[in-house]
């Protein structure tokens, strides 16, 4: 192995430099990731069962009418969708996931649900005044960089038919130092969720306090020193920042709620802020 990998990969990058590989869309981390996502015991892919029907019940709140146009965006399995369209709705998931896209068609078909579901990126979505309701779930919007929040948001505006509500979460800034520690950790797989060879993988946490992001990278170098470096970054916001920027993305009438999921870890109950905002 080259030492000279595990000394760069160790370094704190620039903010937001780019990562050379995509957690997502790659064949073997996306059957890992499904299972995952279907796991009730696991919430890093989907929250929790609870943390799910709370969430469920909130946006329920917004359903004023009996069966609304509902798009949900990363929709992996169709978790949501489900629920949302066995009351009803008419609903259209977008994931770029091709695996959690044909689970979710095929579950819905043996359930006998009539989802639309759609593999696409959804920073590219060209739908238009289309939708009563967008969610967009699980602090998915603070994980794009600046410029893909705003190209997004802008996205879902113009999805939205007139007055459509659009719902969403994002990590808060309390208790910032206990979210976010700077870490350094490795570990040695010999098939694992990266690779199904053998590899090893380094975990930095890297705080950039001035842009209020911290990013999480795993480094994953197998025998042949190939390295894959997976760059996440999470942004944390207070409610007028949020409320500020939807303002000039043209939404109107965004509220706060605090307290939707249950308090049981860091990217949970008091840590996640809900969102709903309007066109
Ligand atoms: C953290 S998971 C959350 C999934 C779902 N919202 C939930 O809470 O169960 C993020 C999902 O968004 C999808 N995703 C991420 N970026 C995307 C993009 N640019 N276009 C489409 N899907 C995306 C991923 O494939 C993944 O299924």
């Amino acid at each position: 192995m080259n030492i000279d990998n595990f000394h760069i990969a160790s370094q704190k990058p620039k903010i937001y430099e780019k990562g050379d590989s995509i957690i997502w869309t790659d064949d073997h981390i996306s059957k890992k990731l499904l299972e995952i996502h279907l796991n009730p015991d696991i919430d890093s892919a989907s929250r929790m069962p609870e943390s799910i029907n709370r969430t469920v019940e909130f946006i329920k709140t917004f359903c004023t009418e009996s069966s609304m146009s509902i798009l949900d965006l990363g929709c992996g399995p169709g978790i949501y969708l489900e629920k949302l369209a066995a009351l009803g709705h008419a609903c259209t998931g977008v994931d770029f996931s091709k695996n959690s896209i044909s689970y979710a068609k095929k579950t819905a078909k043996e359930k006998g649900l009539e989802i639309n579901y759609i593999c696409q990126n959804y920073l590219e979505l060209d739908f238009e005044n289309q939708f009563d309701l967008i969610i967009l779930i699980y602090t998915d919007l603070g994980v794009l960089l600046p410029e893909e929040r705003e190209g997004l948001l802008d996205n879902i505006h113009g999805a939205l038919k007139p007055h459509g509500v659009f719902i969403f979460d994002l990590l808060n800034d309390t208790n910032v130092e206990q979210k976010f520690q700077e870490q350094q950790n490795w570990t040695f797989e010999y098939s694992g969720f990266w690779k199904s060879t053998p590899y090893m993988e380094l975990v930095n946490g890297f705080h950039y306090p001035d842009e209020k992001v911290f990013l999480k990278q795993h480094t994953i170098i197998d025998e042949s020193d190939q390295v894959d470096t997976y760059r996440f970054w999470t942004h944390y916001f207070n409610c007028e920042e949020v409320i500020a920027l939807l303002s000039t993305r043209g939404f109107i009438l965004t509220e706060c709620f605090e307290n939707i999921l249950p308090a049981t870890d860091i990217w949970n109950g008091e840590n996640v802020t809900f969102f709903k905002t309007q066109k």
